[in-house]
């Protein structure tokens, strides 16, 4: 019997980001205590078959939390007990900043999906660099997902990127630039060759290996192309695919389709996961696909596709704290059906 079911009508009543922050709550008044070692007894699916090795980290399975589920790196223990193979915290700015007015994050039940316009509402880098280096963390690997302070001009961007690396990068285990979130102002703009290799650049001398990039799927074929010339001539050590999409699909159903901001969850699962597959093709760098997956035979596309891990949000508002225990243990099917051994010769096996 799924818990989440009689949980969820109670949750979907409030507005999304109260939600958010009821459920998030919860998970930090589990977290440390018994209630985190039963979780992890009964969600973490322990199968060598689908351990990952990638950017030289060790990852028992290939499903992590997204980005901008724990912004302020406040439950990635727990986090790590509902299964999930990696927790990304973030994204995290030099500065303390409330982020966009409120109402700013919008379900869309009837599409499975949200639409967010947050703009890095975070406690900024000092509070999150201090939280993260006297914090547990936990057994698996951790990443930093790094965004701009929307007061600092864009030219000077890669100071803030840097600040925030220096802050809080010691603890954790990759880096992402997030150069793809829709909500502050001319963000996007920083993956053009010139700026990202500004910013990669900076990061990269101030010692922040592995280190990734986040891109949008709303990126024309040039500027992919561009992007990933700038991945192959740093040597990067993984591309994210993809961040929310400001485009609407003809099908959403949804009332709240009209909001501004980023569309995340169903509707952009197959959009994304074509964009991992034109990623894999042009790079030999691992590559992280995010976008819609809310079950195993979505996890295992992205795979196929070339995904050598995968991530999810928005999934856990619709189906619940146990969706990484489900797919992990759908894949172990999958898989088998498949013949494969092993996660990894999967990887890119519709390419
Ligand atoms: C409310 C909300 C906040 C987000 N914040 C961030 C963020 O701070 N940094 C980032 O790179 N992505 C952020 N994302 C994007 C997710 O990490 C992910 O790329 C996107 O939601 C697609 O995955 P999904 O369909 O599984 O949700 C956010 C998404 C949502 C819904």
């Amino acid at each position: 019997m799924n818990l989440y079911a009689l949980v969820r009508p109670g949750l979907f009543a409030l507005p999304a980001e109260t939600a958010h922050a009821t459920g998030t709550a919860l998970l930090r008044a589990a977290q440390g205590t018994p209630i985190e070692s039963l979780a992890r007894e009964r969600l973490h699916i322990d199968d060598e078959r689908l351990s990952v090795e990638a950017f030289g980290q060790s990852f028992p399975n290939p499903v992590g939390v997204a980005a901008g589920f724990d912004k302020n790196a406040e439950i990635p223990t727990m986090l790590a007990a509902l299964g999930f193979g990696h927790v990304e915290v973030g994204g995290v700015t030099a500065e303390r900043q409330p982020g966009n007015p409120k109402p700013r994050m919008f379900r869309l039940r009837e599409d499975r999906a949200i639409v967010n316009r947050m703009g890095f509402n975070n406690h900024g880098a000092e509070a999150v660099g201090e939280r993260l280096s006297t914090a547990r963390l936990p057994d698996v690997p951790v990443g930093l997902n790094v965004g701009k302070s929307k007061s600092t001009p864009l030219d000077d961007a890669t100071a803030d990127y840097r600040y925030t690396f220096e802050r809080c990068g010691d603890a954790v285990d990759y880096t992402v630039v997030n150069v793809s979130s829709p909500n502050t102002p001319g963000l996007r703009k920083l993956q053009h060759r010139d700026a990202l290799e500004g910013i990669l650049g900076t990061l990269l001398d101030a010692g922040a290996r592995p280190l990734l990039v986040k891109l949008s799927p709303d990126l024309a074929e040039r500027a992919i192309d561009e992007a990933l010339a700038v991945v192959d001539d740093l040597d990067l050590d993984g591309v994210i695919a993809t961040n929310t999409t400001t485009s609407r699909p003809e099908s959403l159903q949804s009332p709240h389709r009209a909001e501004r901001g980023g569309l995340s969850g169903k509707p952009i699962e197959t959009v994304s996961t074509a964009f991992v597959s034109r990623v894999a093709r042009r790079t030999d760098v691992p590559v992280v696909g995010v976008g819609g997956i809310s079950d195993a035979e979505g996890a295992y596309a992205k795979i196929r596709a070339g995904a050598s891990l995968v991530q999810l949000y928005t999934a856990l508002v619709y189906e619940g704290p146990t969706v990484a225990r489900e797919i992990n243990r759908s894949l172990l099917r999958l898989l088998d059906r498949d013949g494969f051994d092993h996660v990894s010769e999967a990887v890119g096996a519709d390419l």
